[in-house]
């Protein structure tokens, strides 16, 4: 189909053309899901408020539920409202956006379930110009993802046809992917078979946040951090992953999930990576995650006969959090009353490499804890000398170390902790800290991490997602561990009370070698 046959095009006008992808259809399946109304529409209507979409553009919402393409605009509109406050909404533009949005209902796990799917991209390819390409975003439970991959393929909507003009799929996967190596592989297989890994789109909002996409150009474009960013100077590293929030009624996800599926082997093993990672050759995006692949394989493997000494594990029981007493784990909706799930982990991870032989990564992300906050701190060693030991007094701890922070959130942001003297005839030093607060220095709105990820798949640009060797990797890691909990004779899992800093197995782990987590 032609741009010159396409009848009307709400979508086309004043488009920028270099920012705009190719045409596409979206298809989102799970497309009455929280994801959809909370995340990928509002991200989907900025992006076309800011003339960020292709030229030829529709959506396409698939779900069981029975309902109407009135009904289902309707319902995004006041997904919207609800979620998406900091958005300029005008009726106006929304009338454009959601007269390229579908819906229809459909049963992913039997055969034939996708309907009249072809039928209708085929109608909208004419319709809107989508060229027959197809964005297929799987925002359903992770127990559909294959039967959504033998629905595209028995569709005929997959695998890229040959030509170079050829209509293009691709697919985007929301995680968790896999539930340990073994299924992880299995679903890498399946996906393979309908499309190629240039095609697969592996999700992780967390590699979407302005923030996270901050660490590589502060380590990569300033020339003073990189000298310093090796074993020789830095003690260890310590990232924090801490939310207030509890499951938030998705007890019988989190059940099957826990922390280490649900935060560890993903967000918090981008991060760790990306801190970690060499200088890639360039900003290419295979460049980029060959270097964060190679992290990944250089990780050691947890030893498990001293597990204890590497890993803890907790779950929240009942407490206070912002002046509100809040239930335990085992009293949410769906969450068994003997539940052994983790709410809490927190790891000492090795990366056997030149840079990093020796420097421990500590890394701890919990539910319900005192506060909320994600952040990346870098712990340099302390000067060699104590010349001043006296003006600081007896606190062994006001001596330092120099601490580099990379606020991911709420304060989106850099400090650097350093010493310096205070005013006066004599000299008392103090430890002070140099900010760069993003909203302050900026003062404009940040795209939303989907915003950014869904704009960059439309553009075939995979920088930000997840491939399939760094995921394979991970799970090489934490899949022994979750094996690990299940035998009887592993350490029980610990408790620690809703509003706390989790267990305090939690802080053994730093204090056996004479570390602490910092105060947030
Ligand atoms: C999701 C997890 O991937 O990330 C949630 O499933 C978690 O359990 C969330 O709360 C945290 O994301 P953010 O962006 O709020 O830090």
């Amino acid at each position: 189909m032609s741009q010159s046959q396409v009848v009307v095009n709400p979508l086309q006008e004043g488009l920028r053309s270099e920012r705009a992808g190719e045409p596409c259809a979206m298809v989102i399946l799970g497309a009455h899901g929280d994801l959809t109304k909370r995340k990928l529409l509002p991200a989907l209507y900025a992006l076309f408020t800011q003339d960020l979409l292709p030229p030829g553009f529709c959506v396409v919402g698939l779900s069981r539920t029975q309902m109407t393409d009135e009904q289902f605009r309707t319902s995004m509109e006041e997904s919207i409202h609800k979620y998406a406050s900091d958005l300029k909404f005008d009726n106006e533009s929304w009338e454009r956006f959601a007269s390229c949005v579908y819906y229809r209902s459909a049963n992913f796990g039997s055969p034939g379930g996708f309907g009249e799917l072809p039928a209708l991209l085929s109608e909208l390819e004419t319709k809107h110009g989508t060229r027959g390409n197809n964005v297929f975003y799987c925002s359903t439970s992770p127990s559909l993802y294959m039967s959504i991959v033998d629905r595209i393929s028995e569709s005929g909507l997959g695998t890229r046809k040959a030509g170079t003009n050829a209509p293009w799929p691709r697919i985007i996967v929301e995680k968790p992917f896999g539930t340990n190596l073994e299924t992880a592989l299995e679903l890498d297989e399946h996906i393979h078979s309908a499309f190629a890994e240039s095609q697969v789109f592996r999700i992780d909002h967390y590699l979407g946040k302005e923030t996270v996409q901050n660490i590589m150009v502060l380590r990569f474009a300033n020339a003073i951090f990189e000298p310093l960013w090796n074993r020789n100077h830095i003690d260890h590293i310590q990232i924090t992953n801490a939310e207030t929030l509890g499951v938030e009624g998705r007890g019988s996800y989190y059940e099957e999930a826990g922390n280490m599926r649900d935060m560890i082997q993903n967000h918090m093993l981008q991060l760790v990576a990306l801190t970690a990672m060499e200088p890639p050759i360039s900003m290419d995006a295979e460049a980029t995650r060959d270097e964060k692949a190679k992290v990944m394989r250089a990780m050691r493997p947890v030893d498990l006969n001293n597990i204890d000494k590497y890993v803890v594990r907790g779950q929240y029981t009942k407490g206070w959090i912002n002046g509100q007493e809040v239930p335990g784990y085992r009293e949410e909706k769906d969450v068994s009353p003997t539940s052994t799930t983790e709410t809490f982990t927190a790891l000492k991870l090795y990366i056997d490499n030149w840079r990093w032989a020796g420097v421990p990564f500590y890394v701890r992300s919990g539910k319900r804890l005192a506060k909320s906050v994600t952040e990346i701190a870098i712990e340099f060693k302390k000067a060699p000398l104590k010349l001043f030991a006296q003006s600081f007094g007896e606190d062994e701890d006001a001596f330092g170390p120099n601490v580099l922070v990379l606020n991911i959130q709420p304060d989106e942001g850099i400090s650097l902790k350093f010493a310096t003297k205070q005013p006066g005839p004599v000299t008392r030093l103090r430890w002070l800290s140099m900010d760069f607060k993003y909203g302050t220095a900026f003062g404009v709105r940040s795209p939303s991490a989907y915003e950014r990820l869904v704009h960059d798949c439309i553009m075939g640009d995979s920088t930000l997602f997840a491939r399939t060797d760094f995921v394979e990797s991970s799970w090489k890691l934490i899949s022994p561990i979750l094996d690990k909990w299940q035998d009887p004779d592993c350490p029980p899992l610990d408790e620690y009370p809703s509003g706390s800093w989790g267990p305090e197995s939690s802080d053994r782990l730093l204090g056996a070698e004479g570390r602490k987590w910092r105060l947030l």
